[in-house]
């Protein structure tokens, strides 16, 4: 089946490297993590978490007696926010430094974690900035063992090498990927994810869906990619109603997380293009920009963008929300506006005006796209040419719907 759309004698680099313990009840493997971090030499960890999840999600008093019972002594860093910041970060270095931390533990969503992420390489990195890291100053090959405890169903960044942060000053959110930062174990527990909002439920879903998208029809994309995809976007399609509709439903829940892992193993393999090159300026910009909803925002021009490239493998990924696609670049309108009919009709129903950005927001977005440190190696893989003008066009698309 893939041969149709894949080189047979391109040979591909395929990653899963995090040991990841999933399913119901799966925070209780945090005692054997604890064990096995004191073995490796960790005494003391920092746990970087928002400011609430936490606690909300229930999971903290199992950590806590985890980390008693194995001897790992902890500091608790609760202050990160959305979009995590570089300062946000650096104070959570200093936490961690103080304490003696030789270990890191992020729990919560994408921003916690790849908050925990990026402490864990400039532990490892003495001198080092936050700043220093995302403006891409030094190529980290060390980091601090890592656990991720992951209590939404989004960014899949418990399975991947991958961590986004923003530098304000400049309005600049750009995203690493390193070998070191590689989750050393990940617990993805899909009753922990029972107090996520219905926004939050519908916008890390949408982020899942986009990952999968972008990672299959990357210039660099794999086997394993696209059958993450495929298989992404059939759970997030047959889910995530469920889920909006009762939060309760843990099979649907079950399977969203499932498809948020496999989505950011994916995207690890395949990579990701435009749809993330473009959405990362509008929350550098505005950080009440929610990533999926951004991503929502841009999928439908997007896709209207690159069908004709890669119109055979969109037609497969696709089929559970465009069925019946011959693969044909003659389709490209067609997918792009079932897409944001069916975008829609989950309630992902906002566009670019808005988010509050109008036509005359275009050209600073678009030179953030390429002036932002990394974007620009996003674009690189994109499968069409990513030309200014392609990029203005997709947000200009974007500002209003296309039904
Ligand atoms: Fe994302």
């Amino acid at each position: 089946m893939m041969e149709k759309y894949l080189n047979l004698n391109d040979v591909k680099e395929i990653r899963a490297r995090s040991l990841i313990y999933f399913g119901c009840g799966a925070i209780q493997k945090v005692a054997d993590v604890a064990r096995d971090m004191k073995a490796r030499g960790v005494d003391r960890a920092i746990v970087v978490s928002s400011p609430s999840a936490y606690k909300k999600s229930g999971a903290w008093p199992t950590i806590t007696a985890a980390f008693e019972a194995a001897g790992v002594e902890y500091v608790l860093f609760d202050k990160n926010r959305p979009n995590p910041e570089v300062e946000a970060i650096d104070e959570a270095l200093k936490v961690a430094v103080e304490f003696g931390a030789q270990g890191v533990v992020g729990i919560g969503g994408g921003s916690p974690i790849d908050a925990a992420k990026s402490v864990a390489i400039l532990l490892k990195n003495p001198g080092k900035t936050a700043e220093d890291l995302y403006s891409y100053a030094f190529a980290p090959t060390e980091a601090a063992p890592i656990l991720a405890i992951n209590l939404t169903h989004g960014t899949g960044t418990e399975g991947n090498r991958v961590a986004v942060a923003s530098i304000p000053a400049k309005q600049h959110k750009p995203a690493i990927a390193y070998e070191c930062i590689y989750p050393t174990w990940s617990i993805d527990d899909p009753e922990l994810m029972k107090t996520l909002p219905k926004t939050q439920i519908l916008y890390t879903s949408v982020d899942a869906l986009n990952h999968a998208v972008e990672a299959a029809t990357t210039t660099c994309s794999n086997p394993l990619a696209i059958t993450l995809a495929r298989e992404t976007v059939k759970l997030v399609v047959d889910y995530l109603p469920a889920a909006l509709e009762n939060p309760e439903d843990m099979v649907a829940r079950y399977n969203l997380a499932y498809a948020a892992l496999i989505a950011g193993i994916s995207f690890d393999n395949g990579f990701l293009h435009y749809t993330h090159a473009l959405e990362h300026p509008l929350s550098g910009v505005n950080p009440d920009v929610i990533h999926g909803c951004g991503l929502g925002v841009l999928l439908p021009a997007v896709l209207k963008e690159i069908y004709p490239k890669c119109a055979a493998v969109l037609a497969d990924v696709l089929a559970p929300i465009v069925p019946g696609l011959k693969g044909c670049a003659c389709e490209a309108e067609d997918v792009a506006k079932g897409v944001e009919k069916w975008l829609f009709s989950v309630g992902a129903n906002r566009k670019l005006t808005d988010e509050g950005f109008g036509e005359a927001d275009v050209p600073k977005l678009v030179d953030l796209v390429f002036s932002t440190p990394s974007l620009t190696a996003l674009l690189a893989v994109a499968p069409t040419e990513a030309t200014r003008e392609t990029v203005e066009k997709i947000y200009r698309e974007s500002l209003a719907p296309m039904n």
